[in-house]
This record gives structure tokens, sequence and C-alpha cells, in this order.
């Protein structure tokens, strides 16, 4: 079964964690096994967040202000590298010598035109005053909303269009090849309005949700899993009365409504899977990825 699971950026930096190299490599080696046992089972492609990473380097780039912070294409970049490094190393380690990997820088396309440049949503970076804020805000042309009594710069969201190197990540899967690929929702970017056929970075973040259902709809997927912190997607969330949803359709997701910055993204992007291909897509936590993927565990989403 071709199976791509999406982890979330919480499995390698759990909130509140101390953002160490050390840290996130001791939480990649306690996820290993299980993705490894999966990987032995089934055709694996895996796609992870990087909001805590690209956050930590923007933490960095602040407190050295000699050169201009790195635009997010590039941090996209970066956290690709290293995220990936950081998988591929302990899933080997699992696996053993033989099974073939592939960490693949992944870029995708966004639409000039798309209506999120005109309303930048997602929080990246920093806390700052509000005269931080505006000054920064006219040095760098940065937007800035709050964020409780803080301010923070926010980026665009903008939809994901078009996987670059779509064609490379099928070819090793179809060899065998675990392949590692768009991390971070992929690296943003858009064929410059001036000059057709350049393409050029993009000051951006693309949900990584939404990336990967793009993934699995590309690679022909089996099954999607968005793995996350929480065993599943529950009604009455944040109340007594909550429920996990254990085996859900589109449709039921649909007459719901989730958090924007967290599950909502995850419902959507789960939703848009099983609608485009009738296949299978789970939402659980990463404890639980063998029997998510098996369709004993989390929330199971399935065609009506
Ligand atoms: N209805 C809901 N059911 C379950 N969890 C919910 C719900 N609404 C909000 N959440 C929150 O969604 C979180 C998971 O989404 P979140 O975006 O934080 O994680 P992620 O996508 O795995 O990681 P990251 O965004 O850092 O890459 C859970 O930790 C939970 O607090
Ligand atoms: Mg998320």
């Amino acid at each position: 079964m071709r199976t791509v699971v999406a982890l979330g950026g919480n499995a390698l930096l759990k909130r509140g964690e101390p953002m160490t190299a050390e840290r996130q490599r001791a939480n990649v080696r306690t996820a290993a096994p299980a993705l490894a046992a999966v990987a032995r089972s089934h055709e694996l492609v895996l796609a992870h967040g990087n909001g805590p990473q690209v956050g930590l380097l923007a933490l960095q780039a602040a407190a050295y202000t000699e050169v201009e912070p790195y635009p997010l294409d590039v941090l996209g970049a970066q956290t690709q590298g290293m995220i990936g490094y950081f998988l591929e190393q302990e899933l080997g380690n699992q696996l053993g010598g033989d099974v073939p990997f592939a960490m693949l820088l992944t870029m995708i396309e966004v639409d000039p035109a798309d209506p999120a440049f005109d309303d930048p949503t997602k929080f990246v970076g920093p806390v700052y005053t509000k005269e931080q804020a505006d000054d920064l805000a006219k040095l760098r042309a940065w937007t800035f909303k709050a964020d409780g009594e803080h301010w923070r710069r926010v980026v665009p969201s903008p939809e994901p269009v078009r996987i670059f190197e779509i064609r490379p990540i099928r070819g090793l899967l179809d060899h065998g090849v675990i392949v590692i690929c768009a991390g971070g929702g992929g690296v943003p970017v858009m064929f410059d309005p001036a000059s057709e056929h350049t393409l050029v970075g993009v000051e951006a973040v693309i949900d990584k949700d939404l990336a990967s259902q793009l993934l699995a709809r590309d690679v022909s997927a089996d099954l999607l899993v968005l793995a996350t912190d929480v065993d599943g997607v529950y009604t009455g969330w944040g109340t007594p009365q909550k429920k996990r949803l254990s085996r859900v359709t589109p449709q039921e997701l649909r007459e719901l409504s989730f958090a924007a910055g967290s599950m909502g993204p995850k419902v959507e992007a789960v939703a848009r899977f099983v609608e485009a291909t009738g296949k299978r897509a789970a939402i659980g936590a990463l404890d639980h990825i063998e029997p998510i993927v098996e369709g004993t565990a989390g929330t199971q989403v399935v065609a009506g």
C-alpha cells in the first residue's frame, strides 16, 4: 500500500521543549521504530512540518543584525535539509543498510493571484512590541498583526498548486525508495511575473497538511496519514463533552467546523484527498502510527 505520512512539526520539537539539535534527534529516534515498521510493510513517503524550526532560525536571525534576515523560501530549504537529515539517519538506523532512502528538496508552485497574498494570516518568528513592529514594518516591508498582547510578523499562506519534483518522486517510489519530501509544505516558489520561465522564491508559507494531500494525490497514494500529537479529530474540542470521531466521511467532516490554525487544515486536507481519490485518509497520534495505517486507530476518513 502506497502510504504518505505527514509528521507534525511537534513530532520533532514538542511545545515548550528546548530547541536543541539533540532534542530533535531524540524525538525522531523515538518515532523511528514505528515508522520503520510501516516502511517494512508499505511503500512510504514522508512529509513533515517545520514551524518550530523556522521559528528558531528567525529568532537566531533577529539576534545577528549584520546581515539581512534570510527570506522564508531559503529558511524552508534549510529546514528541509535539517529535518530530512534527522529522519533519513534515524530511520536508516532502524531499517539497516540495504533499504534505499532519498530526501528530496521540494519546491511547490503558488499562484501570484492567490487571494492569500492580500491577507497574510500565518504568524512567523519572534514576538515584538508595537514600536519594534512598526520600525520593522518600515525597514523590511513586513506585515505585523497582534498575537495576544504582542506583535508578530504575518505572512501569506497560499494554496499549493504544483510540486516541481513530482516526476523524480514518483520514479524513486517505483524503484522501492523511501522518499522524504515536501518538508514544511514545500519551498514556495512562483514563475517570475516579469519572465515566464524563471522560478523565484516567495515570502510565504504553504500549509504542510494541504501540501501533503497534493503530494498524496500526485503519487497515487492509497493512504494519507496526518500524524500529530492528538489521537484523532474531536467534536466539542475544549469542552467536557469532547468526543473522538473514529470513522467519518468527508461530507460529515465538512458539516462541522475546526480551529483554523491547527485541526482545520488537517480536516480540509483529508477531505480533499478522499473526495478526489475515493481512498482512505487518517488523522491521529504519531505514537499510534502502526494501528492508524492498519485502519484501527485515530480518525479514519473514508468515502461516503
Ligand atoms: N477538534 C479538534 N480535535 C483535535 N485536536 C484539535 C481540535 N481542534 C484543535 N486541535 C488541536 O490541533 C492540534 C494539532 O494541530 P497542530 O497544527 O498544532 O499540529 P501539527 O500540524 O501536527 O504540527 P505543526 O502545525 O507544528 O506542524 C492538537 O494538538 C490540538 O491541540
Ligand atoms: Mg499544523
